[in-house]
């Protein structure tokens, strides 16, 4: 067993490991591609381009903070999960990370289906023409509003996270004249992070009904009785941010053995398994994640092995990955705007964002990198700390950092993986305004979400 850490990272900075960042880059123009968006280069001028467009004309174009969005990255991603998968399983890309109505239509374009957590995401599926039978509705706390409006929307299913909400669900089906497909989501004692899993009384969080003490099989019990509802499968999802694929295994065990204890109480075997998401990616050049065809590979034989040992018939399977679609394909362009030196320490680099656009790095301490966007630099290395314009000293957006020595106002820099959960957790904390996403693609460029304008804040407040 080993410790516990936080999905992105260890939360504090005296736990980050010893001598990390301790040395500087080779190349410091260099674009390592696991951390970059795939069409992301320098061009010959040593400007970074993605999309066969430079920077240098997108903040002119959509000003600064800005993510930039390679779509075609987004599209092989997605299609990468979709094949590797094949027809046998099925891919919900899990809104939370990122979305947008052009995001639901590529997703639907790619034959993908989509995983939405509130009234909000529901909306914005809907809204962008995603058919309502490829959507899964999560939360732990859906309202009877939310409940009522997936119901009539016909949505594919809807996973129950309480002994509640499998009344509540099934009444409000049942009063709509519908029998609602369900999926019943279940803690399996299994807490994965990064490199790292904990096989034991991990039941103590708000999410799913536990195995443990037979209520997951009590939950099927009930929702089995009811007329509203139709149970298809189990579902589990583990952690964030994961590379070490042994918490899923032991999750498709524990799943498995609930799919076998219900075949031999009730005699039926529940068609489908949903093993959730959290595959990890590479934030920094020291992340090494796996592709979608060997993840698919290792979940699809892992629950094969575990039904063939329970002699079960091999479910449908199904899984939520996020971050691992969308984080990589974006990255959040700055402008520098002060350069300030702190003697024998590091120079901190005000950029025009902060922890508003990436909240990340504040939350869990999340490692990231940085690189000089609008020129390629020969200066020598400087430690830095890239920081925001907020009020608040850990406004930090990367934490340990090295740029090159001429670094000066009016630069851009630009911090790539940020396509996860920077947008969707972003805030108008001092009253920044959130900054827009800027899809690129074969030498064009278009905002898929505006920027916020002033007027927007002042919309909301009354008054
Ligand atoms: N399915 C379920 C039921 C989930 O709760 C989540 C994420 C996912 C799928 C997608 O997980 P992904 O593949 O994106 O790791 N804000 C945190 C991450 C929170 C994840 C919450 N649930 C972060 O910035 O790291």
């Amino acid at each position: 067993m080993s410790r516990s850490a936080h999905p992105a990272g260890p939360r504090h900075a005296d736990v980050l490991p010893e001598g990390h960042y301790s040395a500087p880059p080779a190349d410091l123009n260099a674009l390592d591609p696991k951390v970059w968006a795939r069409t992301v280069a320098r061009d010959e001028h040593g400007v970074v381009t993605v999309g066969g467009i430079d920077v240098k004309r997108l903040a002119e174009e959509f000003g600064t903070p800005a993510y930039i969005l390679d779509e075609a990255d987004f599209r092989a991603r997605a299609r990468a999960w979709r094949t590797a998968f094949g027809s046998e399983a099925d891919v919900f890309y899990a809104g939370k990370a990122f979305l947008s109505r052009a995001v639901v239509r590529w997703l639907h374009e790619e034959g993908l289906n989509l995983d939405v957590c509130s009234g909000g995401e529901l909306a914005t599926a809907l809204s962008a023409g995603m058919p309502a039978d490829r959507i899964a509705f999560h939360g732990n706390n859906k309202s009877p509003g939310e409940i009522e409006r997936a119901v009539r929307a016909g949505v594919g299913r809807i996973v129950l996270d309480s002994f509640q909400e499998i009344v509540r669900v099934a009444h409000i089906a049942q009063s709509l004249g519908k029998r609602q497909r369900v999926q019943i989501r279940i803690t399996v004692g299994v807490e994965a992070h990064t490199h790292e899993f904990i096989a034991t009384a991990h039941e103590d969080q708000k999410f799913g009904i536990p195995l443990a003490g037979g209520q997951a099989a009590e939950a099927v019990r009930r929702a089995l009785q009811l007329d509203g509802l139709e149970v298809i499968g189990i579902h589990s999802h583990i952690g964030s941010q994961i590379f070490d694929m042994s918490g899923f295994e032991v999750a498709a065990h524990r799943v498995v053995g609930l799919l076998k204890d219900i075949r031999d109480e009730h005699g039926i075997e529940l068609p489908e398994i949903d093993l959730g998401g959290g595959l990890g990616i590479a934030y920094t050049s020291d992340d090494d994640p796996r592709e979608p065809y060997e993840i698919a590979k290792a979940l699809t034989e892992i629950v094969t092995r575990e039904c063939e040992a329970a002699r079960l018939g091999t479910p449908r399977i199904s899984v939520e990955p996020g971050r691992a679609i969308v984080g990589p394909t974006a990255f959040t362009l700055y402008e520098v705007g002060t350069v300030k030196p702190l003697e024998g320490l590091r120079t901190y680099v005000s950029v025009d964002g902060g922890m508003s656009d990436n909240i990340r790095t504040a939350l869990y301490d999340a490692e990231y990198s940085v690189v000089l966007a609008s020129r390629s630099s020969d200066a020598e290395p400087m430690l830095c700390r890239v920081v925001g314009k907020h009020c608040e000293s850990g406004d930090i957006v990367v934490r340990d950092a090295f740029l090159p020595g001429d670094l000066a106002p009016g630069d851009l820099i630009a911090v790539p993986a940020t396509g996860a959960y920077c947008r969707s957790m972003a805030s108008n904390y001092n009253h920044v305004l959130r900054p827009p996403v800027v899809a690129v693609d074969g030498g064009e460029a278009r905002v898929i979400v505006r920027r916020e304008t002033e007027e927007d804040l002042l919309r909301l407040d009354v008054g």
